[in-house]
């Protein structure tokens, strides 16, 4: 049964991941379904740090075809819907199996610019039997808005997530 998200008065961001994970923890605890656990998880971030947007992509194999990441749980303004391996800051991450933190959006090569008020993005991903099996993507409508702090702590919720995945 879901209460209010327990939000940090803090204005440091570390303040407010260290609450909102073990909300994270208990939001998750017992709940097998992946859209579920996604959509509140994107919520819960949308809903502490205000962020322009967040969600995920889903690596999704196609018949016959190569695989692509298609739009999952989000919270924000529609987005594209399909992004193939390499492309943008999102497939990028996705072929190099790694985090990207992108300080302007408009000095990344090939990003993909869902909407032209996003200034700045991470990317993580997050990994099922060695093979990445989602992508986490956080916008913000600043340049420079993200750093180390929240790689380390959005690697935490990428763990939370491969617990379910
Ligand atoms: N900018 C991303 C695309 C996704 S949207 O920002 C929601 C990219 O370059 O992969």
């Amino acid at each position: 049964m879901a209460e209010n998200l327990a939000i940090s008065a803090s204005t440091q961001k570390e303040a407010r991941y260290e609450t909102l994970l073990p909300q994270l923890e208990s939001l998750v605890s017992g709940e097998p379904d992946l859209i579920a656990n996604l959509a509140n998880i994107a919520s819960a971030l949308k809903q502490t740090f205000d962020f322009f947007w967040v969600g995920f992509y889903l690596v999704k194999e196609k018949p016959a075809a190569s695989p692509e990441l298609v739009l999952g749980p989000f919270q924000g303004p529609i987005a594209c819907t399909r992004i193939g391996l390499g492309k943008g800051v999102c497939g990028t991450s996705w072929k190099e199996k790694k985090a990207i933190i992108v300080p302007n959006v408009d000095e990344f090569p090939g990003h993909i610019a869902c909407s032209s008020d996003s200034k700045s993005e991470i990317v993580l991903p997050a990994f099922k039997n060695d093979k990445v099996f989602l992508i986490l993507d956080v916008d913000s409508h600043r340049t420079n808005d993200f750093d180390q702090t929240d790689e380390r702590y959005l690697s935490q919720v990428i763990r939370i997530i491969e617990k379910f995945i």
